[in-house]
């Protein structure tokens, strides 16, 4: 399980506060569990953590093998929620420039169709050029303007490469089951599918096909994640304050009662980064409705503290931190001694690199605490593909029960329509000529 170390939030928030939200906390979970929530025709994401391979699972594995085996680079294409999670996992575990060295057998991943620069898309071409690739191409609606352009161009990409035969082997659709543009496209060009459930929202999706196909391809154990997934599915549904589930969601309403309009979710590790902009979907998308809801906002540390450091530190107090802490890895790296010690640094010659990292970490924590910005820390403990699948179901399950806390509804997305509506009047989209 997951620690939550909540010692440093009190001054903001009272013990007598927590106490008096048990029964808020509760009914929320029941609410949750027993599907009579807002929203609940999108549950489905709690079914996803499995320990056995299904016959779907098997056929991503198999999918993932051909594709490592015949490309260098595997495109993954989507937005928000049908990329994010895969990517956070990824880099997460192999690091955020996993990408150098790698290639056929175990390719590089790419990312399309998550903007609309004509920047990245000249970089992509030039990262393809005489690169052997397949596509993932992953969209619940199957209409999404940035992944459609992006397919559109990478389908003809690979159709001029290989022929319409062979970029069907390279073509994989990752979509509704039955309902959408890329659905009904995959069945007439004969591309393999994998289907969302439609119980299933967007950014509730990284442990469906989603997640797991890209992630496969790069070589994170699926079994192992999902694995880890299931295991937090049992034991986050106990029903109290030892559940740290119920801590977490239970102080960020406490903290948004409070006046504190922002969360900061951190980690020491640079790998962070894109997982930190999965959980900014999450809890943004699922929570910022009807006037309510914290800023959800994501920083890696210590490179942040030289640029956000300074605005925590003596800012507007009107945020509080969420702080991921994992144990070290096995392989340590040790500062050398030197003679001439010009740096002066030698003072830390002998110790290992983690000893200066939990120094800033604690060195950090005192100096927001005291500087009014309180901080919860969860303490994640080995970072692995197991841990990742239980940090997916353990955030999901926080938002979820925090956005019913809060009185929202987590599983829909009103807001997202209306930027595009007034594109596509701008675009001249049928059936959208007037704003
Ligand atoms: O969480 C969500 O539902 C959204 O972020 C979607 O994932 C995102 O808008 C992409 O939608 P689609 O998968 O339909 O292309």
């Amino acid at each position: 399980m997951i620690k939550i170390d909540i010692s440093n939030v009190w001054g903001s928030v009272e013990f007598g506060d927590l106490m008096a939200m048990e029964k808020e906390v509760a009914a929320a979970h029941t609410a949750l569990s027993e599907g009579k929530g807002a929203g609940s025709d999108f549950l489905g994401w709690m079914n996803l953590p499995t320990r056995e391979p299904t016959a779907e699972i098997t056929r991503i594995q198999a999918a993932a093998e051909k594709i490592r085996a015949n490309s260098d680079v595997l495109v993954v294409i989507g937005i928000g929620g049908s990329y994010l999670g895969s990517r956070a996992a990824i880099e997460l575990l192999q690091g955020p420039n996993r990408n150098i060295g790698r290639g056929r057998g175990d390719p590089q991943i790419f990312y399309a169709g998550n903007s609309l620069s004509t920047r990245h898309w000249n970089e992509l071409c030039r990262l393809l050029d005489e690169k052997d690739f397949s596509i993932a191409i992953i969209s619940k609606s199957g209409t999404t303007t940035e992944p459609a352009v992006a397919t559109r161009a990478l389908r003809w990409m690979l159709e001029r490469k290989y022929g319409t035969d062979g970029a069907r082997e390279r073509i994989y659709a990752i979509t509704d089951p039955i309902k959408g543009a890329l659905r009904q496209m995959a069945g007439e060009e004969g591309w393999e599918t994998f289907s969302i459930p439609p119980s299933v929202g967007g950014r509730f999706s990284v442990l469906s096909p989603v997640g797991l196909l890209p992630m496969a391809v790069a070589g994170i154990d699926i079994l192992e994640l999902l694995s880890g997934s299931m295991e937090a599915k049992e034991c986050y549904d106990l029903r109290s304050y030892e559940n740290p589930v119920w801590l977490y969601a239970a102080i960020r309403n406490l903290m948004y009662r409070r006046d504190k309009q922002i969360e900061l979710f951190e980690s020491f590790e640079p790998g962070f980064q894109m997982f930190g902009r999965w959980w900014q979907q999450l809890f943004g998308e699922s929570e910022g409705k009807n006037g309510k809801g914290l800023f959800p906002v994501t920083a890696e540390f210590t490179a942040d503290l030289h640029s956000l450091g300074q605005m925590i530190q003596q800012g507007r107090r009107n945020l509080f931190e969420t702080m991921l802490r994992f144990d070290p890895p096995e392989q340590r790296f040790t500062v050398g001694s030197d003679v001439k010690n010009l740096d002066g640094l030698n003072y830390l010659s002998g110790k290992q690199l983690d000893f200066v990292d939990e120094s800033a970490y604690l060195g950090t924590v005192d100096a927001h605490v005291d500087g009014g910005v309180p901080v919860i820390t969860m303490d994640c403990g080995t970072l692995n593909a197991r841990k990742v699948g239980e940090l997916f179901y353990f955030l999901e399950l926080s938002c979820a029960v925090s956005a019913y806390i809060l009185g929202v509804n987590p599983f829909n997305q009103p807001g997202v329509e209306l930027y595009k509506r007034n594109m596509f009047s701008l675009l001249g989209k049928p059936g959208y000529e007037k704003l």
